[in-house]
């Protein structure tokens, strides 16, 4: 698996998984924990997750997951903006330590932008930092303006990414967002990669590409989302086969003829458009 080199200098891998709508009761908690497990033997370690997600049911597959190799995962999760004061964050990170068993978070975003000061929030990730309880932080849900503003705040360009929606329907963020992360060395995590399972995967333009690959059209959406540097993507995948299929678009290499393609059944921005969030 190739990885991308977080700006501490830790590597993780391109492809990871997602965990929205898992705990929630849609399958057995033991099936979504097997298929996460079965994405970390496919090498798609780094796990994504939120206390948002089914309130923490999330955050407790994950725990499954990784129980017992810990140190194989790099656990990412997420505080809800209105958790994120200094000491609303240094609790919500406590409560989801428990539930993913674990004493560490590798990875700890602010989940998008509410009306806690940003600099509240970065004061709570430095205590974690301090603490141990965090090996690093970042951000989801941010644009460009939102950014810039980060980094005038104490320790705030220690940011370590921004998870943003990003995929060929979705790639207003191409405009400003990712050439200013590229810039100041901060790794984009997109998120809803594969467009939720739902119409891009049927798209024509995606089908007559995979079809040169021998890829399906989720592998087509993922390859694209890694075409570029810096780029990491977590798809979500419950199902085995889909973990399968997901781990496998990491070999599928887009030509200069196949992003053509995509470029014209979906263009890139023109314009500045104001960040799309799910
Ligand atoms: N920061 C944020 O605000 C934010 C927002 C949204 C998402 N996220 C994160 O990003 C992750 C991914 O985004 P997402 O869950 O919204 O959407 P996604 O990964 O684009 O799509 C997930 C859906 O697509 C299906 N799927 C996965 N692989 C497939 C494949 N190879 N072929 C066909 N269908 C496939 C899954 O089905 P099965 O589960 O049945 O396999 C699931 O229904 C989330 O789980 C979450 O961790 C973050």
């Amino acid at each position: 698996m190739r990885t991308i080199t977080l700006p501490d200098g830790t590597e993780v891998a391109c492809l990871g998984q997602g965990t929205w709508r898992m705990g929630e009761g849609r399958r057995p908690q033991a099936a979504e924990a097997d298929a996460l497990r079965l994405g970390l033997d496919l090498g798609m370690t780094l796990i994504d997750t939120a206390e948002m997600y089914g309130e923490g049911g999330a955050e407790r597959v994950v725990g499954d997951a990784v129980a017992g190799r810990r140190a194989e995962a790099f656990v990412v999760s997420k505080v809800y903006p209105h958790n994120a004061t200094r000491a609303g964050t240094v609790a919500a990170c406590e409560r989801s330590l428990q539930r993913l068993r674990t004493d560490r978070i590798d990875l700890y975003l602010l989940h998008w932008r509410g009306g806690v000061p940003l600099a509240e929030t970065v004061a709570g990730f430095g205590e974690l930092l301090k603490a141990g309880k965090i090996a690093a932080w970042g951000v989801s849900n941010l644009d460009t303006e939102e950014m810039e503003e980060l980094r005038g705040v104490p320790g705030g360009a220690a940011c370590a990414t921004d998870q943003v929606l990003y995929n060929p329907q979705a790639r207003g963020v191409e405009y400003d967002l990712l050439p200013w992360c590229g810039r100041h060395g901060v790794p984009v995590m997109a998120y809803s990669p594969v467009g939720q399972g739902g119409h891009l995967l049927r798209e024509p333009a995606l089908g007559a590409i995979g079809k040169r690959h021998s890829a399906t059209p989720a592998q087509v959406a993922i390859a694209w989302a890694l075409r570029q540097d810096g780029v990491i993507a977590i798809p979500k995948a419950a199902d085995a086969g889909h973990v399968r299929e997901n781990a496998a678009a990491a070999a599928v290499r887009l030509t200069a003829q196949d992003c053509a393609e995509i470029d014209a059944a979906f263009p890139p921005p023109r314009t500045k458009r104001s960040l799309a969030m799910l």
